[in-house]
């Protein structure tokens, strides 16, 4: 049987076969290979997003991230069926000064400002059908065990100190900056006050007895691994700009604060005066949602891949590996770094008044359709600006006209009034283009098409290996289009059913351009789930033909039977995506303001 190009790398081994660096020593440490597994095993994967806080309600920026893993998630899932294989996090983050300043200021005590919070985002994806496997809030009990434990392991290790610490803190950014990162603005009242300079938030001078975690010993450690590692940040301008910091001073971590100054946070074990610092608590929830400290969490671990925002890509590419190294466990497979949305040209703020509300547009673009404009047009490596006419624009293009169209063209009761899978005519389309006599109808483009079509599986593959989903989706609609091109060629609607002569190449016409359907289908299932099953279940591909493993591309042109042909196919259940056009009474409204 021929087979599709086998896919490639499934992720970090079965947990089985990677040890944890147990006896961690900084001179011993190196990076070790990394196992690969074909996709006949039941390679482990677990993904997961930042955790987000709940100082606010969540906003485009945080379904993208959720989104996301999402996607890559699912599409490991299609790769390797068997569900057990996979695990999924998300949550919310909900210690720290910021989220204690945000309740004083709402009225609220904390944990009445972190429930209402963590419902919205807990429905927000729900609603957009984000498939995590576990909800992380750490404010739960499970957490404070496992950042408590994690804690006392880097005590043990020598690893924290107490010390007198001096200098910048950003409370929205939750973290700690030196001089050359701080600038002066005009606040409110004309003067100027001290903000980050990467962030533009207010920094205020603190000074305190604090324990400090000995992340200068840690620079060789990082640069070996990432060294050794050169897809270990994923895409690869993250990585370098990692190296290049880690060329700079990596001055030791203050990781608590006063409890007096900051109660909203996990206790320093056996020192109730200091509350342990909330990137440190933060960081413990992707190991907290494997089962840490209990042993089973080490089948997982070695499976991690965070996906993460440009902004804290400070805090997972040294903070954390370098607190895990020094706990005695491997830092991530991988991680996945994405831009930011900006909304008509500006950051979303509050302030500006520009937060757009993911719920809002779930409502408007339906759940695969906001998922989709999301993921194709988002580019991990710069940012995106976001605006209405531009969601409509692509879906109404690309979800409506162009796939949607196809599917109506090839299903249509006037043209394919059997409601089947017609035949493949082998001597109407043969395999090679010299091949036939007379009676061949295929030209010279079709043959581009059946080979774009044969290797585009494999070329969303590496897409989604290479953290580029929004290539793996331009290749998708190219595809559509090319297909669209191939009907348009051979205009079925101008062949005769009744005619000896038309009747096998119309039957090959919607056969090949079914095929493309399926593949189309077949690969959006991570992007546009209920697109994709309707689409699916209209060509009447059952549930259990849906994954990637099995996905061969019109075998009767490689001289293999077709499970599909003669097939009946699915009920019709009306259009595959509505067009959004300009008629809408919000979009007509958002014109005029
Ligand atoms: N709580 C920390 C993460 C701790 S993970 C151990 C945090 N939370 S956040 O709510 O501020 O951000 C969560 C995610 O949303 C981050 O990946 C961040 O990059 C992402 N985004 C925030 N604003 C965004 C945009 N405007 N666009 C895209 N993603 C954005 O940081």
């Amino acid at each position: 049987m021929l087979r599709i190009p086998a896919f490639r790398l499934l992720g970090r081994a079965g947990a089985s076969r990677v040890s944890l660096l147990e006896d961690f020593s900084l001179r011993h440490y190196s990076s070790g290979a990394l196992c690969v597994r074909d996709d006949t095993g039941d390679a482990r994967a677990y993904f997961t997003t930042p955790i987000f806080y709940v100082n606010a309600a969540p906003h485009i920026g945080h379904l993208y991230s959720a989104l996301l893993a999402d996607a890559l998630c699912r599409h490991h899932r299609l790769r390797v069926p068997s569900a057990a294989a996979t695990r999924f996090s998300t949550g919310t983050d909900e210690h720290g000064l910021k989220i204690q300043q945000a309740a004083a200021a709402a009225g609220l005590a904390p944990s009445e400002l972190c429930d209402r919070v963590s419902a919205q985002f807990q429905q927000l994806f729900r609603e957009a059908d984000i498939s995590s496997t576990d909800f992380i809030r750490t404010t739960e009990a499970r957490h404070r065990v496992a950042v408590q434990h994690f804690w006392r392991v880097l005590k043990a290790r020598g690893l924290l100190y107490k010390g007198l610490y001096e200098g910048w803190y950003c409370a929205s950014d939750e973290c700690f900056l030196p001089e050359a990162k701080v600038t002066r603005q005009p606040g409110p009242s004309g003067d100027l006050c001290p903000v980050s300079l990467e962030s533009g938030h207010p920094v205020s001078w603190t000074k305190e007895e604090n324990y400090i975690f000995r992340l200068s010993q840690f620079r060789e450690p990082l640069q070996r691994w990432l060294r050794g590692d050169p897809q270990a940040i994923t895409p690869e301008p993250f990585h370098h700009a990692v190296l290049q910091w880690l060329e700079e001073e990596l001055p030791d971590l203050s990781v608590s604060r006063r409890s007096s100054h900051l109660h909203w946070g996990i206790p320093v074990p056996g020192d109730d005066s200091q509350t342990i610092y909330v990137w440190l608590d933060a960081l413990v929830n992707y190991l907290t949602v494997i089962g840490y400290p209990n042993a089973e969490f080490k089948s997982w671990w070695p499976t991690t891949s965070h996906i993460i925002g440009k902004d804290i890509l400070k805090f997972h590419a040294i903070y954390w590996p370098a607190l895990l190294l020094g706990a005695g466990i491997n830092p991530p497979h991988r991680i996945y770094v994405h831009s930011h949305w900006t909304v008509c040209g500006q950051k979303m703020s509050k302030s500006l008044g520009n937060v757009v509300d993911p719920r809002t547009c779930l409502d408007r673009y339906t759940v695969d359709g906001f998922r989709y404009f999301l993921l194709r047009q988002g580019v991990p490596n710069w940012d995106c600006d976001y605006y209405d006419e531009k969601v409509v624009k692509l879906l109404d293009a690309e979800l409506a006209d162009s796939l949607g169209g196809l599917l109506n063209r090839c299903t249509a009761n006037r043209i394919n009034p059997s409601g089947t899978y017609p035949a493949f005519c082998t001597t109407c389309f043969p395999s090679e283009p010299g091949l036939g006599g007379a009676s061949v109808r295929a030209q010279a483009e079709d043959y581009a098409l059946v080979s774009a079509v044969t290797t585009l599986p494999k070329q969303v593959a590496d897409h989604y290996d290479n953290f580029q989903i929004y290539k793996a989706l331009e290749a998708v609609s190219t595809c559509v289009r090319q297909t669209n091109g191939f009907v348009q060629r051979h205009a079925p609607w101008k062949l005769n059913w009744e005619s000896p002569v038309d009747a096998p190449w119309l039957g090959t016409v919607l056969h090949v351009a079914l095929e493309c359907l399926r593949i189309f289908g077949t690969l959006l299932q991570p992007v546009t789930p209920s697109l994709a099953d309707k689409l699916l279940s209209r060509l009447g591909v059952s549930a259990t033909e849906r994954g990637l493993g099995e996905l061969y591309f019109l075998p009767r042109f490689y001289g293999h039977p077709c499970p599909f042909e003669g097939r009946r196919l699915g009920p019709e259940t009306g259009v595959l995506f509505p067009r959004l056009d300009q008629s809408r009474a919000w979009l007509v409204k958002a014109h005029k303001t």
